[in-house]
């Protein structure tokens, strides 16, 4: 059986079954004993989801390095459904407010995940580890031993650090800019 044959098609499939019942992963605590949880990005308020999303170091780390406008936010939840990636927004429960995402996106690498957290005052906190971990955990259910790949920048040290600790232990210089590294759900 070929493990990474998957299509665009077999993705989104997944995607409409997990939208429809709004299937989500475990919350999960951040190392100061916050609870997190997660929500579908279009059931979130865009004007709310924007401004993690835009903070500066997480346009600087983005593959467009731009910030995202409120009607690119728009049309982006408007096609939503078509559209062969899952967004979910990780919510710090007792204040309510959106921290950052974790993603998976069908790009041309394969199965794409992507992670930020826009909110500096929960930076080093291990959301970012833990509330990938959560997701990796959930996405396994639908898609165990497929191969997901992050690509990242050479220069971001600390997203190269959480993602071997996630297991992600094949790196590949992809250009001068960015590694791509790969593991199997
Ligand atoms: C990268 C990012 C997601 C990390 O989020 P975070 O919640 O602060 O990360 P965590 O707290 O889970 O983990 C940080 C880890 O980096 C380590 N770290 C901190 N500075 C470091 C450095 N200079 N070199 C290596 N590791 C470092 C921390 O010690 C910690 O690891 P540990 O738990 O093993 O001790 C966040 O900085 C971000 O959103 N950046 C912008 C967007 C981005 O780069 N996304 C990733 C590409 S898709």
């Amino acid at each position: 059986m070929n493990l990474d044959k998957i299509t665009e098609k077999y993705f989104l499939n997944i995607k409409h079954k997990l939208i429809q019942s709004r299937k989500l992963p475990h919350p999960f605590h951040s190392k100061n004993g916050r609870e997190l949880t997660f929500q579908w990005i279009d059931l979130c308020e865009p004007s709310l989801i924007l401004e993690v999303r835009n903070s500066r170091k997480v346009v600087q780390m983005s593959s467009s390095n731009k910030e995202v406008s409120k009607k690119e936010h728009n049309f982006f939840i408007k096609n939503y459904l078509k559209i062969p990636r899952i967004d979910l927004i990780i919510i710090d429960q007792l204040t309510n407010k959106y921290v950052g995402s974790v993603i998976i996106n069908f790009t041309k690498y394969g199965l794409e995940i992507g992670k930020y957290i826009g909110d500096k005052k929960f930076l080093g906190k291990g959301i970012a580890y833990y509330g990938m971990n959560s997701f990796l955990k959930f996405l396994k259910i639908y898609l165990s031993g497929k191969k997901i790949v992050a690509k990242t920048m050479k220069s971001n040290v600390v997203n190269i650090h959480i993602n071997k600790k996630l297991g992600f232990l094949n790196i590949k210089a992809l250009d001068d800019k960015y590694f791509l590294m790969s593991r199997r759900l």
